[in-house]
């Protein structure tokens, strides 16, 4: 089925040229104006909407927010004349996903589209993947599962998954902090035969040495104080289904004794018990130790070692793949609350991509999530990124504004002359919000939230002493603080 594209211009010459360009690969429906696009919003919900910015009959971003209200996500295309890319950059921080400048060779337009297609429907993909759980199907380019990223260790990531999934193989999974262990486990289990089982997962950095043994292997009555009904462990609990044990370098030396037998065995004995249960456990582990080096110090077991390493998946760190950075933060941002911010400006992607990422994918999450929280537009911008993200982009000025693209030289030139602007208006109001926003006409809501873009304070320009001082400052990270003026 061809996805259905809604194509708004007031010149039926110019409707029937899209119709010719994108007949092939989309169902396309015409409109001939704004109120008739109104309507087909509603008769033919479209899969993404190519529109003329100026028509008599009202302005493209009429229909760009009439989209948005019926909750659509839908890519918007614009179409502008020349002279007008200000008003296309403005389109753009409204959730447009891009424009073109008439006049446009049409396989221009074409690609636009087609890309535009395929993007929103790896992003829709992967909501509804976050909302259906484990038993997802679905694979693409870009993800595999509850797994994001197009890169090439990210491809041979879900080729290894695909072949060990399905086997009874103990798998060891490593990698730094918040690569995302954890979530290959989970797409490990729900790809094999024991997807109908709950896995259980237990973090054995988490549980204190003294319970850690009675926690996997289970007591029975009297086997210590405390002990007063017999009770299964976790090998137990996980029969016919996966155990995740993870952080399994946290396990002390006895215990990795005890487990090694349990693998060998594929029995377990609760604590006090003499007698030995078959177990049917798939195990898979993980860790973001250098367990090698740990054989090598003596801390880790040479037979556990062995029996660990027979397949392992080693997780890449972000920073290695920054391709993935991207795709990976747009899906952060779509499945949060539909109200935020529905992108990101260049000079945001640009910081992403030059961040290091200590943290991983998780450190990249939160960063998203806080900065969806904070950003008051709809395209997140270096702003709302905490300093030690943001600290390499900010230093625009240092970059050649020949290396830009024309959008990024555009908003780049925006965002210096809006500051500089509101230095000026605070410094001859010495840092009163009340009349700085009066002299510049805008509401006082209005005025903080754009001092709170561009990273100003209004308090820098109160008079301390009989002085004022004028700097800016560049780490703001109290914005989710009260304001501090006034
Ligand atoms: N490739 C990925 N695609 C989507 N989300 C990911 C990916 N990798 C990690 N995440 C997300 O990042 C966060 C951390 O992932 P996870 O808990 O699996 O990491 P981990 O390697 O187990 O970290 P730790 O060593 O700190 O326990 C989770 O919110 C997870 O959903
Ligand atoms: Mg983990």
């Amino acid at each position: 089925m061809k996805p259905t594209v809604l194509v708004v211009d007031d010149k039926p010459n110019f409707l029937s040229l899209l119709v010719k360009v994108l007949g092939s690969d989309a169902e396309v429906v015409t409109a001939r104006g704004v109120r008739e696009a109104l309507r087909a919003l509603q008769t033919h919900p479209p899969a993404a909407v190519v529109c003329d910015l100026k028509m008599p009959d009202g302005d493209g971003m009429d229909v760009l927010r009439a989209l948005r209200a019926s909750k659509s996500a839908a890519p918007f295309i614009l179409m502008t004349a020349y002279g007008t890319v200000p008003t296309a950059v403005q389109a753009m921080r409204e959730g447009a996903w891009d424009y073109v400048t008439k006049p446009f060779d049409p396989d221009v337009l074409r690609g636009l589209v087609l890309r535009a297609l395929r993007e929103s429907a790896v992003l829709q993909n992967g909501s509804a993947a976050s909302t259906a759980g484990d038993s997802v199907e679905a694979r693409s380019a870009e993800s595999f599962g509850q797994l994001v990223g197009a890169s090439a260790p990210m491809q041979s990531l879900y080729h290894m998954i695909e072949r060990m999934a399905p086997t009874d193989a103990t798998v060891l999974v490593t990698g730094e902090t918040g690569t995302g262990k954890e979530l290959v486990a989970r797409e490990l289990h729900s790809r094999s035969g024991r997807a109908g089982e709950t896995m259980v997962a237990v973090n054995c950095g988490a549980i204190p040495p003294s319970l850690i043994e009675s926690e996997l292997f289970g007591y029975v009555r009297g086997a210590f104080t405390g002990a007063t009904h017999d009770r299964a462990g976790l090998f137990e609990e996980a029969h016919r289904s996966t155990l995740f044990l993870d952080e399994i370098g946290e396990l002390r030396f006895p215990l990795q004794a005890r487990l090694t037998r349990v693998l060998e065995e594929r029995a377990v004995r609760r604590v006090g018990d003499a007698r030995e249960r078959r177990v049917d456990v798939r195990l898979i582990a993980a860790t973001h130790r250098d367990l090698p080096a740990m054989v090598h110090d003596g801390t880790f077991r040479q037979d556990l070692w062995y029996r660990l390493n027979v397949c392992v998946i080693q997780l890449p760190p972000l920073r290695e793949r920054r391709e993935d950075i991207p795709v990976l933060a747009h899906r952060f941002l779509a499945v949060q609350s539909a109200r935020g911010p529905r992108g990101f400006t260049p000079d945001a992607i640009t910081a992403l991509m030059a961040h290091s990422w200590p943290g991983n994918v998780r450190e990249l999450r939160s960063v998203i999530e806080r900065a969806a929280i904070l950003e008051e537009s709809d395209l997140i911008t270096p702003s709302s990124l905490p300093p030690e993200v943001r600290g390499r982009s900010l230093s625009r000025g240092g970059r050649a504004v020949a290396e830009m693209t024309y959008r990024e030289a555009v908003d780049t030139a925006r965002d210096e002359g809006v500051r500089r602007y509101l230095e000026a208006v605070l410094q001859s109001h010495k840092g009163n919000v009340t009349a700085a926003a009066a002299q510049a006409g805008v509401e006082r809501e209005s005025f903080h939230r754009l001092l709170r873009r561009h990273g100003l304070r209004a308090e820098t320009w109160r008079e301390e002493g009989g002085e004022a001082h004028p700097t800016r400052v560049s780490h703001v990270d109290d914005r989710d603080d009260e304001d501090p003026s006034d």
